[in-house]
C-alpha cells in the first residue's frame, strides 16, 4: 500500500536503495495499522481535537489537491502530513513544501523518504503538534483532518493565514467557509477555499 511513494525513486536507483526501500514499504504498512489502532482508545469527545488518526490519502484524493493547487504557487503546508505524500506531491508541483506531523515515526519515515527519492530536498518536515504551529508563512495549506476538528482549525486559519490563502480541505470541509470549488465524490471529495480577511 506505500508503494507509490517509493516506486517514485528512479528506476535506476541501486539496489541496496531499493532494499531499504521495501523495508520501509512494510514498517509503514505495520506502521498505519499500529498508529490507527493507538489513536482508536483517544477517539472520545475530549481527545476528538488532538487525536487525528493516520489515514494516508488516497491517489484520487491526491489526484484532487493537486486538481485544487492548480495556477497556485509559493510555500505550502500539508498540516498532519503522515508519510510525506502530499508535501512530495506538492514540492513536484513546484511549491515550497513543509509538512507539521506529530508522530515522530511518520516525521522520520518522510525525512527519509525525501532523501531516498532525492527528488526534493526541500521538503521539510516538523514533528509538532498543529494546534502550536504556526500557519501564518503559508499561503496554501492542505488539511486531511477528521471532522470534529474542523470547527477548531477554521478558527486557527482565520486567527492566522493571510488573505487570499488557499485552504484545500480532504475528505471533511470546513463548517463555515464557502468553497469556491468542489472536486471529486465521498471520501475523495476535496474543497478548496480562499481566505478572504
Ligand atoms: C488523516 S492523516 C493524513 C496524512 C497525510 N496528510 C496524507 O494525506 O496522507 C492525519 C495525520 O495527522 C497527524 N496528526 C494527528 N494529530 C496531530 C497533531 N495534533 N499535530 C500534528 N499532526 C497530527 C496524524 O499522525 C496523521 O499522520
Ligand atoms: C524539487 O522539485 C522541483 C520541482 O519538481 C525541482 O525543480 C527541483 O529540482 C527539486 N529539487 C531537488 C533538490 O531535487
Ligand atoms: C484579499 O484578497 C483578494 C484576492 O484574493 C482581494 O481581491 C482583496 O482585495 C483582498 N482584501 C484585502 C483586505 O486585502
Amino acid at each position: 500500500m506505500e508503494l507509490s511513494l517509493l516506486e517514485q525513486t528512479d528506476q535506476k536507483s541501486n539496489t541496496r536503495l531499493s532494499r531499504i526501500g521495501k523495508i520501509l514499504i512494510y514498517s509503514t504498512g505495520g506502521l498505519a495499522l499500529g498508529v490507527s489502532a493507538l489513536c482508536i482508545p483517544f477517539i472520545s469527545p475530549a481527545f476528538r481535537k488532538i487525536c487525528l488518526p493516520y489515514v494516508p490519502a488516497t491517489t484520487e484524493q491526491i489526484i484532487g489537491v493537486t486538481n485544487a493547487l492548480k495556477g497556485r504557487s509559493g510555500t505550502l503546508l500539508d498540516v498532519g502530513s503522515g508519510d510525506g505524500r502530499i508535501v512530495f506531491t506538492a514540492a513536484k508541483l513546484g511549491f515550497t513544501a513543509h509538512g507539521v506531523e506529530l508522530n515522530s515515526v511518520l516525521v522520520y519515515y518522510s525525512r527519509l523518504a525525501a532523501l531516498i527519492n532525492r527528488q526534493n530536498w526541500s521538503t521539510r518536515f516538523y514533528k509538532k503538534n498543529l494546534w502550536h504551529f504556526n500557519l501564518k508563512p503559508y499561503n496554501n495549506i492542505v488539511i486531511f483532518g477528521v471532522e470534529h476538528m474542523m470547527p477548531e482549525f477554521e478558527r486557527k486559519l482565520l486567527l492566522e493565514v493571510d488573505n487570499g490563502t488557499t485552504v484545500v480541505a480532504c475528505r471533511f470541509p470546513l463548517p463555515n467557509m464557502v468553497p469556491m470549488e468542489t472536486i471529486g465524490h465521498g471520501v475523495d471529495t476535496v474543497w478548496k477555499y480562499i481566505v478572504k480577511r
